[in-house]
């Protein structure tokens, strides 16, 4: 007789289990720090958006939208979808809480889960989850751009992440590009029907989305069709001049990459991406770019925009491959009571230690030392400490150093001494 059949998550969708989930957390924690400390403030965003939003800002024709997207109609006959990105979102509530009128620039950051339809395979989901930042405002100066990439720099150097190429390019503005476009759709014209199916609609519908096709055979030809870069206008070119000056300020080296448009239709000049070569075919980290006018094209105001978003789930894979950062949450204390009398003692003992920081475990029914000592063995305690009636009656614990079995007996300050010294140890050696 067979049992019920389990229940599994869908395709592309992840559980992240602990000791796993508190890399993630130590990743986070640092992206906040670090957003922080370039005065972005957090924003929470819903995860359900009207369908609208997307397909006016991202592009309907874009793959996101019109392929990757989770859609569905409402109670109420509305069509909503599952965010697959948060600029949009950021844009639309920029918008609705006329944000314009704060002083200065609008910094905000958000981190959460995106959804894309797309295949799965390593370094690529349908449920992922991004960090990303946006800057809106009344500027678009350069230094915009660069201080905005920079702070990725400084994230990159905190995962002790090294190997990683930033990817630099300018698609244009409304000024210059309808020339570009016209020049893509021309030379197009001939090399379309050596193109993918992809690339054949995409040549009439959105003819940039051809400069972002992954097939490996139109490669060389879309590598000789006409770049964008020398169709820039006054405008735009010096803007690229700029964020390139502002990058060698900083220290920061660049590649130019002409073919790179992102698969969004709002950016605007400046795009980048921040690759690397631990992450096989899916190897953007993170990836943004300016988008003035798209606060207009929602209903807003004039409003200028730069941001990106990184790739969490893609950051982990590469600290994790590298090695770069080890971190290993710890139970410090695994408190072994004996005798019911101990019991109430040892609640509070607990309590204090956790009070001030320590992660204690306290197993909820009296054990036997022996199978208490194999318990705290298994689940990596540092310490077990031992409360029954001689320990009461001293007014001293046991304590057992787990990883070499020495035994000593200490008082409560002494513990915590103890405690505090191997918390010293332990952040020495948390990111190597
Ligand atoms: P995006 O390039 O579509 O840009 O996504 C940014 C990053 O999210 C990628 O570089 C990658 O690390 C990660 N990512 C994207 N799709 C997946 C996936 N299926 N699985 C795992 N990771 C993924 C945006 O979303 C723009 N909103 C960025 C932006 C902000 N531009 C201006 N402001």
């Amino acid at each position: 007789m067979t049992g019920p059949s389990t229940v599994r998550a869908i395709r592309g969708v992840r559980d992240i289990l602990p000791p796993e989930s508190a890399l993630w957390n130590w990743f986070e924690q640092q992206a906040r720090q670090v957003l922080e400390v370039y005065n972005f403030r957090e924003i929470r965003l819903p995860i359900l958006e009207p369908t609208e939003l997307f397909a006016r800002s991202v592009g309907a024709e874009t793959d996101i939208v019109s392929k990757e997207m989770y859609t569905f109609t409402d109670r109420d006959q509305t069509s909503v979808s599952l965010r697959p990105e948060a600029t949009a979102s950021v844009v639309r509530a920029y918008i609705e809480h006329g944000l314009h009128t704060w002083p200065g620039l609008v910094k905000l950051y958000y981190c959460g889960p995106m959804f894309r339809r797309e295949r799965p395979q390593k370094g690529r989901y349908r449920q992922f989850y991004q960090i990303g930042a946006e800057v809106l405002g009344t500027s678009d100066h350069p230094a915009i751009d660069a201080e905005t990439i920079e702070l990725l720099v400084v994230l990159l150097e905190r995962c002790r992440l090294t190997q990683w190429t930033l990817w630099l390019n300018s698609i244009g503005c409304p000024v210059c590009r309808p020339a570009y476009l016209a020049r893509l759709r021309q030379a197009l014209e001939t090399v379309a029907p050596r193109l993918c199916a992809d690339c054949q609609r995409r040549a009439t519908t959105n003819p940039l989305r051809v400069l972002d096709c992954k097939v490996p055979e139109d490669q060389p030809l879309i590598d000789a069709l006409p770049k964008i870069t020398d169709f820039l206008c006054e405008g735009c070119r010096q803007h690229l001049d700029g964020v390139e000056e502002q990058l060698a300020l900083r220290g920061i080296g660049y590649r130019p990459a002409p073919r790179l448009v992102r698969g969004l239709d709002y950016y605007v000049r400046t795009t980048f991406e921040i690759t690397t070569p631990h992450l096989g075919a899916q190897n953007a980290l993170a990836g943004g770019g300016r988008y003035d006018g798209l606060a207009e094209m929602l209903g807003g105001p004039p409003t200028r925009g730069f941001g990106f978003a990184l790739g969490v789930d893609r950051f982990i894979e590469v600290m994790q491959a590298t090695g770069s950062v080890h971190i290993e949450p710890a139970l410090e204390v695994f408190l072994v009571w004996m005798g019911e009398d101990s019991y109430a003692e040892a609640v509070w003992l607990a309590r204090r230690l956790r009070e001030q920081g320590f992660v204690v475990e306290v197993p909820p029914e009296e054990m036997k030392l022996r199978r208490a000592l194999s318990l705290a063995s298994r689940q990596h305690a540092r310490l077990a400490v031992i409360l029954g009636p001689d320990e009461r009656q001293s007014g001293r614990l046991t304590v057992k150093r787990m990883a070499d079995g020495t035994q000593q007996s200490l008082s409560e300050p002494e513990l915590v001494a103890l405690l505090q010294a191997g918390r010293q140890a332990d952040s020495e050696n948390h990111v190597k």
